[in-house]
């Protein structure tokens, strides 16, 4: 299939346009690089062996979009393109809604004047709000969102679902990702945050690279095993493989499908788990909760095992060797 990667150059679509290759298929992104770097193209070329098609555009850009279409026989697109930092979302709400549904409405009246049916939308596990039970299944509610950046995936599947009903040969494939940490493990792509990290992974390797001085592990009161959050981290490269699987999903209507590995992770277990593989101390203090925290978070990922016949395969070890693979050799993200 011909893939159009909207957020394409970001972490997340950078290895998905990579494992999309690798199952043969072909890519074309439209990025307008908010939030990531133009060099990430020329090492998705050196990683799959020749260039990819980039429009530097944005994607709530109508007649960018229609060209684009114009001049792609596209079979499928992937929604990444948004904006995603949660503590921002809620200092700039406008600009998140804006944003995130703009370039959503824009995307589908492009497809529909190009006759594209199927669409896999980025979203979250956030939209489980605060769940009441671990494992999630996906038939569990929504909604009671944190902060605007969750509800604009909330928004988001809704209207994806509205959309869906009224256009019965359409397909929307939601996938709810976890928690994506590691990289490819050519360390030439990887994740790229913006000033000081805020989520684990990219913070503890830029403890351990020396940037920053120590962890500040939010809270240890937890009714967790040893009282610290508990995620379900998933390496990048699963996650991107599960794109690659909700392509063959053939079914019209919507399909809503977790994204991680059904195993939770205390933020203690990430730090030993990084020092153990890598030998890098990672130096920590515990510090109060983080406002808006939940306690555990992980999927129970059968729906997808079932219906898309994809799993997570890689394991704990890998997510943190290659986390600290690629910072380790591109200290300053793209910028070296
Ligand atoms: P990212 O910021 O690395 O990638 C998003 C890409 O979209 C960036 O390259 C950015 O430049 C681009 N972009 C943003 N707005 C755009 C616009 N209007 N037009 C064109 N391009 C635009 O983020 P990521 O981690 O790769 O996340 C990809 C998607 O997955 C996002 O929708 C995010 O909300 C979702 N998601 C991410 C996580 C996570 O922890 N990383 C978790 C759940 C869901
Ligand atoms: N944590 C720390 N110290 C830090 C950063 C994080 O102790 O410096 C802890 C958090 O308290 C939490 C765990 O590490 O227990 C994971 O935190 P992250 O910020 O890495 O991830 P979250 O689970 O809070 O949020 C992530 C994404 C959201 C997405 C959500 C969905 O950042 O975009 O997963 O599950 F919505």
């Amino acid at each position: 299939m011909n893939v159009l990667l909207t957020g394409g150059a970001g972490y997340i679509g950078s290895h998905t346009a990579v494992e999309m290759r690798a199952a043969g298929h072909d890519v074309v992104v439209v990025d307008n690089l908010s939030n990531s770097s133009e060099k990430v193209l020329d090492r998705l070329a050196e990683i799959t062996g020749r260039p990819v098609t980039c429009y530097r555009a944005d994607v709530a850009d109508a007649a960018a979009m229609d060209r684009i279409f114009a001049e792609h026989k596209i079979d499928a697109v992937v929604h990444f393109a948004g904006l995603k930092a949660v503590g921002e979302s809620v200092k700039k709400p406008l600009e998140y809604y804006k944003n995130n549904l703009d370039t959503t409405f824009t995307l589908l009246a492009a497809m529909k004047k190009a006759g594209v049916k199927k669409l896999i939308f980025s979203s979250s596990a956030t939209v489980y709000g605060t769940p009441k039970k671990c494992p999630i299944t996906e038939d569990m509610p929504t909604g009671h969102c944190s902060n605007p950046y969750g509800w604009t995936k909330y928004m988001i599947e809704q209207i994806l679902m509205d959309y869906t009903r009224a256009n019965p040969d359409f397909t929307a494939i939601l996938l709810r990702y976890f928690n994506p940490v590691g990289a490819h493990k050519s360390g030439r792509i990887g994740e790229m945050p913006n000033g000081i990290p805020n989520n684990l992974m990219p913070y503890i390797t830029q403890v351990a690279v020396g940037k920053l001085k120590e962890l500040s592990v939010f809270g240890n009161d937890y009714p967790t095993p040893d009282g610290t959050g508990v995620r379900d981290y998933i390496h990048v490269v699963d996650l991107a493989r599960g794109h690659v699987a909700a392509l063959r999903y053939d079914k019209q209507g919507v399909g809503v499908f977790n994204l991680g590995t059904g195993v939770g992770y205390s933020v203690l277990d990430m730090v030993k788990a990084f020092s153990r593989v890598n030998g890098v101390p990672v130096p920590y203090r515990i510090a109060p909760r983080r406002p808006g925290d939940i306690a555990a978070c992980y999927a129970d990922p059968a729906k997808a095992a079932k219906e898309l016949g994809w799993r997570a395969e890689l394991t704990l070890d890998d997510m943190v060797r290659d986390s600290w693979n690629w910072q380790s050799k591109n200290p300053n993200g793209y910028e070296n």
